[in-house]
């Protein structure tokens, strides 16, 4: 799936997704370009790569490091005498564990700090410890770019030491000039990094060989935010007693509804058919709709303003074409002719998609339950649009309707998945909630360097 700028999102297929796997570095340095490395950052990220950023002490007077700590969930490394917070060397690491690293914008003063082999800064001693291709994007002043320094420099990254260079493009440089410096358009600079990585192994397919994952504080990691979550199942009629529905208890639902009050959230509960208690708060709105249709409808209404769906919901498939106004008699027999329902999780994200959506993009959220292989799960992220589906065999003991536990697969765009042990359905809810959180954090990082970006312009 992939973002616009706008936050519009087109499906996409999981096979298309160019860095998938992959750990990006990125080196940012001192100049008035860095804050389009919050969008080179977006734009890998959007390729499935996993991404981490280092930054010379100058290029963080441009961008914060909070800005890349939110889009990538990796610390941001700036000094290379510091150690992470398991003591291993934060630069080796980047260096030893990335698929290749990418320094963009590259100031005169870092090709010349690289050029002479000086470590001085977190992005030069990474690239001189690493065996993984370097790209090269720079960005500066036209005649700074033409001196025969900045030339010889550029010409000993490349010749030298092998590094592609990505050659910045002509037009208006911030001084006002008209010349060859300003950094090369992001499309171009990520075609470059595909291209340094094509054919080359993943080289360090284990999370636990990259730099660490900053874990989001779970206390009050939702506070204000609003999440909608569905629950149970839809029940279909087919006359004023009968219907069609399914075994959904609504405990996995509530459960979610439960984590995100505990964590702070405003929530909007759409209840069909349940039977455990529903939560009593009096940050919690609960809605009850019956049907497949009414649930659309509530799902569709309180999604404007929200922060979150997660349809946990088992949505009825099939619902009598003609349900009868009398009840049926048995001596009669019944013939039952069905027809599918609507897609409530594609239809919120076809909504959403739209310019004309008035609100921040909500994160979608789907559970696929499947019997047997997850495969089919996968597929449902694309086709239904959503950010995470949550995946699991129903058939497998201890996992699915009316159980308190469960094991699950949390799938991502770009081949994403943690496959989760066996644990209760609140566990099973806050490991869901703190990948929301992540997707949330994101959301808001790419959001600020939208405005970043458009006031830059303005
Ligand atoms: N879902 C929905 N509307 C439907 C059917 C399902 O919003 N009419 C949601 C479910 O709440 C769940 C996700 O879509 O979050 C996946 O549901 P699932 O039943 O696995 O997917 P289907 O689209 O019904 O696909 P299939 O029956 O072919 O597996």
């Amino acid at each position: 799936m992939t973002a616009s700028t706008d936050g519009s999102r087109t499906p996409r297929d999981a096979t298309s997704f160019r860095l998938a796997g992959r750990l990006i570095a990125v080196g940012v340095t001192g100049s008035i370009a860095a804050y389009k490395a919050a969008e080179l950052v977006r734009r890998l990220r959007d390729e499935g790569a996993d991404v981490v950023v280092l930054m010379t002490p100058s290029a963080t007077r441009f961008v914060g490091e909070v800005t890349f700590a939110a889009l990538t969930r990796h610390p941001v490394e700036t000094d290379p005498g510091s150690l992470l917070p398991d003591q291993r060397i934060g630069h080796i690491v980047v260096a030893d564990s990335a698929d290749a690293i990418v320094v963009a914008p590259a100031t005169a003063h870092w090709l010349a700090t690289m050029a002479a082999g000086l470590a001085g800064d977190a992005v030069t001693a990474a690239c001189l410890a690493t065996t993984s291709p370097v790209v090269v994007a720079p960005a500066m002043d036209g005649d700074m770019y033409a001196h025969p320094a900045t030339r010889a420099n550029v010409a000993r990254l490349r010749d030298d030491f092998g590094y592609s260079i990505v050659e910045p493009e002509a037009g208006p440089l911030a001084s006002g000039q008209i010349g060859q410096g300003r950094l090369a358009d992001t499309a171009v600079i990520v075609d470059a990094v595909v291209a340094a990585v094509a054919g080359r192994p993943v080289r360090a397919p284990d999370g636990a060989d990259r730099p660490p994952r900053l874990d989001p504080a779970r206390d009050a990691d939702l506070d204000d935010r609003r999440i909608v979550v569905t629950a149970g199942g839809t029940a279909e009629p087919i006359d004023p007693v009968r219907y069609i529905g399914n075994r959904s208890t609504g405990k996995m639902g509530v459960a979610i509804a439960e984590a995100a009050l505990a964590r702070g959230a405003h929530v909007t509960l759409i209840v069909g058919n349940v039977s455990v208690p529903l939560p009593d708060d009096p940050r919690i709105v609960i809605i009850p709709a019956e049907t497949t249709a009414e649930m659309r409808e509530a799902v569709i209404e309180a999604l404007t303003g929200s922060d979150v769906l997660v349809m946990a919901a088992a949505v009825a498939d099939f619902r009598p074409r003609q349900a009868a106004t009398h009840k049926l008699g048995r001596k009669d027999g019944l013939t039952l002719e069905l027809e599918p329902t609507e897609d409530i999780l594609a239809a919120a994200s076809a909504a959403v998609a739209t310019s004309a959506w008035p609100s921040r993009r909500p994160v979608l959220v789907g559970f696929a339950a499947e019997t047997g292989s997850l495969e089919r799960a996968v597929g449902k992220l694309g086709r239904k649009g959503v950010d995470l589906i949550v995946a699991n065999d129903v058939s497998e003991a201890g996992s699915g309707f009316g159980t308190d536990t469960n094991r699950v697969s949390i799938l991502s765009p770009g081949g994403g998945r943690d496959d989760l042990p066996l644990m209760s359905k609140r566990e099973v809810a806050d490991r869901l909630l703190d990948r929301v959180v992540t997707v949330l954090d994101e959301r808001d990082g790419v959001a600020q360097t939208d405005r970043m970006t458009q006031e830059t312009r303005a």
